[in-house]
């Protein structure tokens, strides 16, 4: 295959460095991003003068023949070519002719590959905002709908104190609602447009680089040509916002894991969204969840992989940067999946709402409020915790629940215990009295949901904003 770069070379390439050198097998992915890129680029050249008008167009021309050429299925990638930037350059001189080598003028790969790679992440965060926005609205829907729903509440995985299972889920709303915030950040950093760096040092030709910005949407032209063609930030951003999203998705998991095993019984998985086992017939795993928690692992592991290549590199460009590009594409892939199928499963669960109450029937979960009740009779809350400690060790002797004591055995404990006492640690009085900003209340979390209505909202708009700016 003869080389873009083969002037300097006497010899040819040994057939085992081509495969290894060669990025086509995954960086095919670019075409599209590569192909606008070079439109605008080839656009900017003439606009400039650095090449004839009439050359761009056939320069613009031969690479939109390109494109319906790979779109449909007509174009064969060569390892021999590389990258997918030199696969296409290659074709357009086959296809035009000696004007298709004015294309690299006042260009590198290093900040094409740079310009493809933002481009592309740009796209690819639009997808993800718009999947991550339909997760939190499953939830919300999810929240909404089982909104009288009382569950225990945990803490070090014991029954701590009853709260609304709308509150549990809007827990992870809010989760995700700070992943959102995290992507308008990734944005802002992937909206930086690298062309005209050159290869590291700018160019010697009279070029518009705020033009090419122009064309293709960008917000804004990095500042220093060293950093443009080296800075891989914005990815090393997006694996980040993507980790700590799986990393909510994966906690989710193991409460759906934990709430549909025959112990806990909370959550029903609907048939579609779990698989059998092959040997035995009662089984039905939440492998969905469990892949998720699983999938988690290799999320983080695509960011510690491009953080350690990215630690020891002097400036410029250097090959080992060819190696931010799979990592970047799975997690593209595993995020975009989790999300949709989390979304697809939430809106298929049945909330077993009265084996979660029941549960609460047998514990101890109201010890709280009966501390707190006797502190509103002025008793110091460290007292009125001895106080209960010690009758949650009689019930326990007795084998009862804290409401099965009459009154009388209530005053054995304090004397500021009065009738109304059983009625202040109902379960329901336990979840209603929470009313604090941010509690688990019906009123609070009606306001939660207000809320997070409302930055649902803020969050289609920020997206409807940015589909403008993308290819
Ligand atoms: N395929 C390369 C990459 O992904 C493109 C840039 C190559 N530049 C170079 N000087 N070898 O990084």
């Amino acid at each position: 295959m003869s080389k873009l770069w083969g002037g300097r070379f006497a010899k040819s390439t040994d057939i085992m460095v081509e495969e290894f050198t060669s990025s086509i097998s995954f960086d095919n992915r670019l075409y599209k991003e590569d192909i606008a890129g070079s439109i605008a680029h080839a656009k900017m050249l003439a606009k400039c003068d650095i090449i004839a008008s009439d050359e761009a167009e056939l320069i613009i021309n031969g690479l939109k023949g390109i494109q319906t050429d790979i779109e449909a299925g007509n174009f064969t990638f060569e390892i021999g070519l590389e990258d997918i930037h030199m696969n296409i350059e290659k074709r357009l001189t086959e296809r035009i002719g000696p004007v298709g080598g004015k294309l690299h003028t006042a260009r590198s790969r290093n900040d094409q590959v740079a310009l493809d790679t933002h481009m592309y992440v740009k796209r690819e965060l639009v997808k993800i905002g718009e999947l991550l926005a339909d997760l939190e609205q499953a939830i919300l829907e999810t929240a909404q709908k089982n909104k009288d729903v009382i569950m225990p509440g945990y803490t070090h995985l014991q029954r701590a104190q009853p709260i609304l299972f709308a509150h549990h889920m809007l827990a992870y709303f809010f989760m995700l609602i700070r992943d959102f915030g995290r992507l308008k950040g990734v944005w802002e950093r992937a909206d930086i447009m690298p062309l005209g760096a050159g290869a590291l040092a700018g160019t010697t030709f009279p070029i518009d680089r705020h033009f090419v910005a122009q064309e293709l949407n960008f917000g804004a032209v990095y500042d220093n040509s060293l950093d443009a063609v080296s800075d891989r930030d914005y990815i090393l951003e997006f694996m980040s916002f993507a980790s700590i999203l799986m990393m909510h998705l994966s906690r989710l998991s193991e409460e759906f894991i934990l709430w549909s095993s025959a112990e806990f019984q909370f959550i029903e998985l609907d048939d579609a969204h779990c698989t059998g086992s092959s040997i035995m017939p009662q089984k039905k795993n939440p492998d969905v969840s469990e892949l998720v928690r699983g999938k988690t692992g290799r999320v983080y592991g695509n960011l510690m992989a491009l953080l350690t290549v990215a630690k020891g590199l002097p400036l410029a460009y250097n090959k080992d940067l060819q190696e931010d590009k799979e990592g970047l594409f799975d997690t593209i892939d595993t995020v975009k999946f989790s999300l949709s199928i989390y979304a697809a499963m939430l809106r298929g669960i049945k909330v077993n709402s009265s084996r979660m109450l029941n549960t609460l029937r047998h514990d101890f979960s109201n010890a709280t409020d009966m501390a707190d009740y006797l502190v509103k009779q002025g008793l110091p809350f460290r007292q009125a915790h001895e106080v209960v400690g010690k009758s949650v060790r009689y019930c326990i002797e007795q084998g009862k629940t804290l409401t099965d004591m009459s009154i009388d055995e209530f005053k054995t404990f304090s004397p500021l215990f009065s009738d109304d006492i059983l009625e202040a640690i109902t379960i329901e009085t336990c979840v209603a009295a929470r009313n604090s900003y941010g509690g688990t209340s019906s009123e609070q979390v009606e306001l939660a949901i207000g809320r997070g209505k409302t930055e649902l909202s803020n969050q289609h708009s920020a997206l409807d904003t940015y589909r403008k700016n993308i290819l």
